[in-house]
């Protein structure tokens, strides 16, 4: 089972209500159970779940808005909350909601301020948490009043002293894919779409952003403005303040975001700021990295339509956020290692910004479907890229995904389950098995229809379905529908079967053809046989140049070889974390000892799980003679462990308990 320990739990796909022509329909009647249960059923058999990751029932009526009430409170690193609920329907009997690490106090009937029965289950699944059930009676307003946990899986809070300026705390989160449910009780699936409000109660030092329209800060009110949150004297308390927000277009639960800390700004074109701690350096920095970020904005709606969340915002935010980029509507996320000063952090805004079409308008199902999210907006991405920088650069792109694709079916290869686009993720949880492939594998897919078709049909292609789905939630099977409706015969030309169904690398899939892609793939493999390039043939080579040569390298060489390098080219020391991560991890496969204090160092500044993963993963990896380097992984993890959000922790220690 590849890298990834697998946290299983007894399946019920049997039960689960999949609508995927594709796969799973191996239980035909469940359709007919949907309107008349036939008879001798009992009427709970004719639930089913609709996502694998949730227990958002098929019978249930979804959830149209939430007004959230949230009270900040740092000393506890807890947040004291109220959500108000609407449905899409009255509703009579029970109601599923996911939660995870809360403690609900109360279930309120708004319209008559009465209790309404609920039970928060004390059986805990590891990936879905706990179902809150509320029995309700043709209720479609539920107000629940809660308390998230410390150990909140969505939330990293950082003592002053773990900020830059040292001075006041940061809160932010990160919800992608199941971790919405730990910061309030919903129904966390994609499948899913609300409208929100929020009213975020924070110390008056601090300011609040959120993936959301800024509405005003103002005083806290009395008279219910808490909506129930917490005692009117605590909300309305000496020295706080009332951020408040709304978020007018539905939106999957995973896509709500805020940060709260010390938080500053600068303004970077006509619909974008750049916010991070309030350092000017910082700022600076970061303002000069995302200069470009209209033009490619311009280049996006050119190619896929109008840009339709109004603001594209930036927020760096401290070393330890867990990602390179979260696509959160109108603010996206970014981690600080993309600012190295050259503007190659455009890659990563060229992405989350190509999520506002791919991913936040047109969004997965459920998670068995990510592909549509990640491969579309990998496709989109390079097509800007190669917009702004030009042909050769979204080459080395390409390239570079390439081999990351061919390097997961390696680690996937007792769990082929995971090469595939359309996966069955019953029983797993999806940090565990992010990977490459519906990136890569879903890109190459798109470009494999792009080669078919021809650019241009291709293109209209693309729009005609963005058109076609926006602030829709869609699955693997209704794409391929609307493919072969607008592109008939498609299915006679490309297996698309093979594609979104089949296990490893499809044969029509391509690596990508330039000048620079192949020079530096065949010097990397003549390093094999002992020639290391010439100062001459790397003048040009910038971090991704690099990162290709050393990705391509084989996996260990002789110690000797990689003292020599980093001799030569300093990789150690590059300022840019995909090439010194790349060196790093050739460095331990290859038992080069001297470097591991910079691996410590490393481990212990970025939060990172491109990083985390591949560091952590080779130190522990393989034969029981690398004893000390598992010594080390532990002792650096349990240095180290604090600093990193939740889902790094967690992450880390699955790698960590496979091997160990
Ligand atoms: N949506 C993802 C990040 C994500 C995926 C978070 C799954 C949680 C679960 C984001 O758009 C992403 O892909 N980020 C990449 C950026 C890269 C491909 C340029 C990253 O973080 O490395
Ligand atoms: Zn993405």
């Amino acid at each position: 089972m590849g890298d990834a320990a697998i946290k299983t739990r007894e399946s019920n796909t049997q039960n689960r209500v999949i609508r995927s022509c594709i796969i799973h329909n191996h239980n035909p009647s469940f359709f007919l159970h949907q309107s008349a249960p036939p008879p001798f059923q009992t009427l709970a058999s004719t639930m089913a779940p609709i996502d694998p990751h949730s227990f958002t029932d098929s019978t249930h009526p979804l959830t149209t808005h939430i007004s959230l009430s949230l009270y900040f409170d740092f000393s506890t690193s807890t947040i004291v909350s109220s959500a108000l609920l609407t449905l899409c329907a009255p509703h009579t009997g029970d109601l599923l909601l996911d939660t995870r690490s809360l403690t609900i106090t109360s279930v309120i009937d708004p319209t008559n301020n009465t209790q309404l029965p609920f039970s928060l289950s004390s059986d805990v699944d590891p990936i879905k948490g706990q179902p809150l059930t509320v029995s309700l009676t043709n209720n479609s307003k539920i107000l629940i009043t809660f308390v998230t946990s410390p150990s909140s899986s969505a939330l990293q809070w950082l003592t002053p002293p773990q900020t830059f300026n040292k001075k006041f705390p940061f809160v932010y989160t990160q919800c992608q894919s199941i971790h919405a449910r730990s910061i309030f009780p919903c129904q966390d699936t994609p499948t899913s779409r609300v409208r929100y409000n929020a009213k975020l109660n924070i110390p008056h030092q601090l300011s609040a952003v959120m993936s959301a329209r800024h509405v005003e800060r103002r005083a806290p009110l009395a008279g219910g403005d808490a909506g129930l949150a917490c005692d009117e004297s605590l909300w309305c308390a000496e020295g706080r303040v009332v951020e408040e927000f709304t978020m007018e277009q539905p939106i999957p639960p995973y896509l709500f975001a805020f940060a709260v800390g010390e938080i500053g700004n600068r303004e970077v074109g006509p619909r974008t700021k750049v916010f991070a701690e309030s350092v000017p350096a910082v700022l600076d920095a970061a303002a000069k990295e995302f200069a470009g970020t209209e033009d490619m904005i311009r280049v996006g709606e050119k190619l896929f339509g109008n840009y339709d969340w109004e603001r594209f915002d930036l927020l760096v935010l401290p070393p330890s956020f867990p990602y390179g980029g979260m696509e959160n509507p109108r603010m996206v996320f970014l981690t600080p290692t993309v600012i190295k000063g050259d503007a190659s952090g455009a890659q990563v805004v060229a992405h989350e910004l190509a999520h506002s079409w791919t991913g936040n308008l047109i969004t997965n199902k459920t998670n068995d479907h990510f592909w549509l999210n990640e491969g579309f907006t990998t496709y989109a991405e390079r097509r800007i890229v190669e917009a702004v920088q030009g042909e050769d650069i979204a080459a080395l792109n390409i390239g570079i995904g390439w081999k990351g694709l061919v390097d997961e079916m390696e680690r996937f290869k007792d769990n082929m389950e995971f090469t595939k686009l359309l996966t069955n993720q019953e029983g797993v949880d999806p940090d565990d098995v992010y990977s490459q492939v519906p990136y890569e594998k879903g890109f190459q897919f798109l470009w494999r229809i792009e080669r078919q078709i021809g650019r241009p049909a291709f293109d209209e292609f693309l729009k005609k379905y963005i058109a076609a789905f926006k602030f829709q939630s869609i699955d693997t099977c209704t794409f391929l529908d609307f493919l072969k409706a607008n592109v008939p015969g498609i299915e006679k030309e490309i297996d698309l079967k093979t594609w979104t169904e089949g296990t490893g690398i499809p044969p029509d899939a391509m690596e990508p053809v330039s000048n620079i892609y192949t020079k530096i793939v065949s010097l990397a493999n003549e390093f094999k046989q002992g020639r290391m390039p010439s100062e001459e043939e790397v003048a040009n080579w910038h971090g991704q140049e690099w990162e290709l040569y050393l990705e391509n390298l084989p996996k260990s060489v002789e110690a000797s070889q990689v003292t020599a390098l980093d001799c030569r080219y300093r990789l150690s020391e590059s300022k840019d974390y995909e090439v010194k991560v790349a060196f790093l991890q050739l460095a331990i496969a290859s038992r080069c000892s001297e470097y591991y204090y910079v691996v410590e160092k490393t481990l212990k500044e970025v939060g990172r799980m491109k990083y985390l993963r591949p560091l952590y993963t080779a130190l522990v990896q393989g034969n029981a003679s690398k004893e000390e380097e598992k010594i080390f992984a532990q002792r650096v993890f349990s240095e180290a462990r604090e600093t990193y959000h939740p889902i790094a922790q967690s992450v880390v220690e699955s790698i960590l308990s496979k091997h160990l």
